[in-house]
């Protein structure tokens, strides 16, 4: 019913002849058969030219990492939504814990770029997730009901159709130390009980909710057999362009 989809997350990785012979790499591996939708998620000053090569590929989607809350203007540094439109991306990763945690992202300021992401027709990758901490004290639910009711469910029925959710546990990036299946499907099912609670059946079916946080070839297979995870935003996996593909064949 929801097509898988394998986003990587590039971060801030990768100089310019690196970024090419990584996205060359992966558009050529992905074909006509595979069956998941790939995102990649690259620093905005690869978007114009990976765009030129997921323009031969339709299976290939680019996505900004981020995006400023304003629309234009006096806001040195900004990149905006309209300029990733009109470079060539389709998503943009809004609320990445790194967002949040290093460049004190709140969910009302998300809430903003989440805005300016659909008014420009991109579509959001909207992050959620909850610390270590947060999880140890029981919070974890609260934490990620609060991140998707102040940061992303102000949108209407047409918004939320268009975006994406990844849940993306913090004790789970960058460390090695993944969600088991069953703390992924556990959250991921919570997620969709809540979209349906907010706008209902046919849009709570439809959402796909990807995992992310310490994805890997070997794990992707058993994490992506659940019943509510639509796939993953891969961080450091996504670098390698052999494990990235074998990631995108653990969804296929
Ligand atoms: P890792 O896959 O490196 O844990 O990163 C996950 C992530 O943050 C993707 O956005």
């Amino acid at each position: 019913m929801r097509n898988k989809i394998i986003a990587g997350n590039w971060k801030m990785n990768l100089d310019w002849q690196e970024a090419m012979e990584l996205g060359n790499k992966v558009a050529a591996y992905v074909e006509e058969s595979t069956k998941a939708e790939v995102i990649l998620a690259v620093p905005f000053l690869y978007i114009p030219v990976l765009s030129e090569l997921t323009e031969e590929q339709p299976k290939i989607s680019l996505a900004a990492q981020n995006c400023s809350e304003y629309r234009k203007g006096a806001y040195t540094g900004e990149v905006s939504a309209s300029m990733i439109r009109s470079a060539g991306a389709k998503y943009v990763i809004v609320g990445h814990s790194e967002r949040r945690k290093y460049f004190n992202e709140g969910n009302d300021v998300l809430a903003e770029k989440v805005r300016r992401v659909l008014e420009n027709d991109l579509q959001p990758v909207y992050c959620c997730g909850e610390t270590l901490e947060e999880r140890n004290a029981a919070n974890h639910f609260d934490v990620v009901t609060t991140q998707l009711e102040t940061g992303l469910f102000h949108v209407n029925d047409d918004g939320i159709d268009k975006c994406i959710i990844a849940y993306e546990p913090v004790w789970a990036i960058g460390t090695g130390v993944n969600a088991s299946p069953e703390q992924a499907q556990e959250m991921h099912h919570f997620i969709r009980e809540l979209v349906k609670s907010k706008y209902g059946n046919h849009l709570s079916d439809k959402i796909s909710i990807l995992y992310g946080g310490s994805v890997t070839s070997e794990n992707a297979e058993q994490l992506f057999k659940c019943a509510d995870v639509d796939g993953g935003l891969v961080g450091g996996a996504s670098l390698k362009a052999i494990e990235f593909s074998e990631i995108i064949d653990a969804a296929s």
